[in-house]
């Protein structure tokens, strides 16, 4: 499974990097915000940044802010040609599936956003996304089982050989991930901070305080 980080943070970026951990990134509107980027050329300049970090296939999804369907166009196209790596984030709207169907005919990537339902993903696919991003945790936040949000999209997917890519998103905590690994979707986007938790284990740490504790008491 491929593990994208979900942030705007370069610094978060590298640090995934550093941990052998990075397949690509996702990044919203929210995240762009929360860094230090006041204008649109900065933003530009900032999404380069991002794509410069990354290597060979990984990639970085850039959202696009406008909701009516030509300046969606206009906001994408200028999104994809500021780097081969970036693609274009588009949201489950009937201008988001018209802009969708537009950029894959032109062969533009496209990741569709804000999914919370499998007709929404259906859609998506249908349109010729290259990824979907269904929100679990936001799900889970309204008591709605997120996870099953994830098999049901997968198998409707297997069921018609949509080459459409899963990526799990709104990532709270590690069963997310591992759930979504054992369902064998194709990519999770997570903050870095839920990677981290994947390695807690109490008797790692006492394990490990045991073999250097007898190390240290035999060898000098
Ligand atoms: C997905 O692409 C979104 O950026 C993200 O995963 C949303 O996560 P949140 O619900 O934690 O904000």
């Amino acid at each position: 499974m491929k593990f994208f980080i979900d942030t705007a943070n370069l610094k978060e970026i590298d640090e995934a990097r550093s941990l052998g951990m990075l397949d690509g990134v996702t990044t919203n509107p929210s995240l762009i915000s929360n860094e230090s980027v006041s204008n649109q050329k900065e933003i530009q300049k900032h999404y380069i940044s991002i794509c410069e970090r990354l290597k060979n296939e990984e990639n970085v999804s850039a959202e696009v802010i406008s909701t009516d369907y030509d300046n969606m166009i206009q906001e994408g196209e200028k999104l994809s040609l500021l780097h081969p790596r970036i693609v274009v984030k588009i949201p489950i709207t009937k201008n988001g599936i018209r802009a969708i169907k537009y950029f894959s005919n032109k062969k533009i990537k496209t990741n569709c956003t804000l999914i919370f339902s499998t007709g929404q993903a259906l859609l998506a696919a249908k349109a010729g996304a290259n990824y979907v991003s269904p929100f679990i945790g936001r799900l889970d936040d309204l008591s709605y089982n997120g996870l099953n949000l994830i098999r049901e999209i997968k198998n409707v997917y297997e069921n018609y050989h949509f080459k459409t890519k899963i990526l799990g998103a709104s990532i709270r905590n590690p069963l997310h991930i591992i759930e979504c690994s054992k369902i064998g979707i194709h990519a999770i986007t997570s903050p870095i901070s839920v990677v981290y938790s994947l390695l807690n284990h109490p008797l790692t740490d006492i394990g490990l305080e045991k073999f250097l504790k007898d190390f240290k008491k035999k060898i000098k």
